[in-house]
């Protein structure tokens, strides 16, 4: 495949100038075709992207961080539950952006999907495009990544991160001037662990690039187009940097990255409340003597009982503490049901699961949706 380097780049546009079709950079494609797999139960009726996060579709942070850095039209890549999203944000006007929806009926993989939006894009060939994994939850400064591709005149440029174990990523091994030498995706064999620096899942890509990736078969964007990019000369650039980063793919990252959210750990525009140890939404009935901390969000409709305990936890609309339950570090998801005294410790609750009173659950244990546990049926200690 030939990829074509445009240059000179254009010049940077003033962050306050009026839309238009050719504005560099105020662009992009935003991924959420993936089917969640390690998140479900969660993601067995809901796309990863619409699982709330201190109290909103976690896909509310992403966009708001994009318009707070100058983006104006986002296209959403969709393919699994695809039908949820555009009846959610509409054409994006609430939050400032122009919103425009692409499905897949067949997933195209990311590069697949980044190449099937192009024709929604209104930039020119030399301009910039910003592609973003609809799943990591960060403090990335967005304008920084696109001035680092414009000074480096980079085809493509990406976001880095460092991680202690990047085995379950893309590892992007650079040079000293930050050039992309490398992208090995989620490698195996020792030897190929050259790097803790891996894809932090955010991209510039210069709109002719996306132009090259093929159309109509599924494409990985990081098995097959970046190395193939490599392999042919392109120029790829690196941006590292230490700021919060998150990959919310797992039940235990997705409560960690609400729990953040909510703390005012992870920065979004987009938390529908003042942070603080709790954010409890309007519509929540929390009982007076009930403890909730550690960034727990309480959704509309919900009920904590009497003397519950919720400490760094996710409770979704119309899910029910009873009086006396202990949640830590769990997600109880919408119109479930934690009974009297049970005791949950980085648990997964699916949608209308009820666990029964006195149960003892822990440790990355995930109840599916609509499940019944009844009284007394799981202990995880014989003292309890
Ligand atoms: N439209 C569409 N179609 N979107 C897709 C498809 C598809 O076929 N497949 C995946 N996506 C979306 C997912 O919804 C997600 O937002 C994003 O692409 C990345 O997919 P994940 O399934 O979350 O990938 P990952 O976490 O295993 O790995 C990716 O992210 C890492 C950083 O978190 C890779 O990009 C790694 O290189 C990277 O390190
Ligand atoms: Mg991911």
């Amino acid at each position: 495949m030939a990829y074509v380097k445009i240059s000179p780049m254009r010049a940077p546009r003033e962050a306050t100038t009026a839309p238009s079709p050719t504005a560099p950079a105020t662009e992009a494609v935003l991924l959420v075709g993936g089917k969640g797999t390690r998140l479900r139960p969660l993601t067995v009726h809901t796309p990863k992207p619409m699982v709330p996060a201190a109290g909103v579709p976690f896909l509310t942070h992403q966009l708001a961080r994009a318009r707070a850095a100058g983006i104006e039209h986002i296209v959403l890549a969709t393919s699994y539950l695809a039908e949820v999203f555009e009846p959610y944000f509409g054409d994006g006007s609430a939050l400032g952006l122009h919103l425009e929806y692409v499905t897949e009926t067949d997933p195209l993989g990311t590069g697949g999907a980044i190449r099937n939006a192009a024709h929604r894009l209104h930039s020119a060939p030399g301009d910039p495009v910003l592609v973003f994994n609809g799943d990591i939850l960060t403090g990335l400064d967005i304008r920084a990544l696109v001035a680092t591709h414009r000074g480096a005149g980079a085809d493509v440029s990406l976001h880095l991160t460092r991680v202690p174990d990047p085995r379950a990523f893309g590892l992007v091994p650079t040079d000293a001037d930050g050039r992309v030498t490398a992208f090995l995706e989620k490698p195996q064999a020792p030897e190929e662990i050259v790097t803790d620096q891996i894809n932090a899942g955010a991209y510039v890509f210069t709109r002719s690039v996306i132009d090259a990736i093929p159309a109509g078969r599924p494409v990985s964007v990081e098995r097959e187009t970046f190395p193939d990019l490599l392999a042919a000369g392109a120029h790829l650039q690196g941006m590292v940097d230490s700021t919060y980063w998150l990959d919310l793919g797992t039940p235990q990252a997705f409560v960690r990255g609400s729990a953040d959210l909510v703390l005012g750990r992870a920065p979004s525009p987009a938390v529908p409340g003042r942070c603080g140890e709790r954010l409890v939404l309007p519509g929540a009935d929390v009982a007076e003597d009930a403890k909730l901390s550690g960034g727990t969000s309480v959704a509309a409709r919900a009920v904590i009982g009497a003397g519950a305990r919720v400490d760094g936890s996710a409770i979704l609309p119309g899910a029910w503490i009873e009086p006396g339950a202990v949640v830590k570090n769990s997600l109880v998801g919408a119109g479930a049901r934690v009974g009297s005294r049970t005791i949950l410790d980085g648990v997964v609750v699916g949608d209308g699961a009820h666990v029964g009173p006195d149960n003892e659950l822990r440790d990355g244990v995930r109840v599916w949706c609509g499940a019944r546990i009844e009284q007394g049926a799981i202990r995880f200690s014989s003292d309890m």
